[in-house]
């Protein structure tokens, strides 16, 4: 089977209302697919951290999902402002995020580190005054 989209969204930037809907999404397509839910969940997770970053960080973007028959591949593109240092980036802890971001639970610093946990291929195309594009392929 080759890869089909299976779901696409625009991501506002600062949306906390419909952040985390593109995911919610995923989720429920994923097991009308009959995805294991083990596998889903960690699809879900991926999603939804990268998903959130895109609220919170960039200046909006959008997410595409693609499924082939031994895969699922996540992509979040964003406009900006782009991660200067990535490896930082992916340090548990390590957050930007202001006090009114804080306030609402987020700014943790542990998506990216979850992003990679839970995927088996990420790849992330990013730089400082560019946008950020991070693509994370979960086995099925
Ligand atoms: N799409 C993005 N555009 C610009 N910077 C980003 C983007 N995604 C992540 N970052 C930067 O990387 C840092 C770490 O991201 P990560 O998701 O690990 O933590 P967080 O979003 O700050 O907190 P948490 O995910 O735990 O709520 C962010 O604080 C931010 O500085
Ligand atoms: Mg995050």
């Amino acid at each position: 089977m080759h890869e089909q989209l299976i779901l696409q969204a625009k991501i506002a930037k600062g949306d906390f209302m419909r952040g985390g809907e593109a995911s919610s999404n995923l989720k429920e397509i994923l097991r009308k697919l009959g995805i294991r839910s083990d596998i889903s969940r960690r699809i879900t997770i991926v999603m939804y951290e990268l998903e959130m970053n895109i609220v919170i960080h960039s200046l909006g973007g959008e997410v595409a999902v693609y499924i082939s028959s031994d895969q699922v591949k996540v992509v979040a593109t964003d406009a900006g402002p782009g991660i200067e240092d990535v490896e930082k980036a992916f340090q548990p802890g390590y957050s930007t995020a202001d006090d009114a971001v804080r306030e609402m639970g987020f700014g943790a610093g542990m998506g990216l580190n979850n992003v990679k946990h839970f995927s088996d291929e990420l790849e992330v195309e990013t730089g400082k005054g560019q946008g950020t594009s991070i693509t994370a392929v979960v086995y099925l």
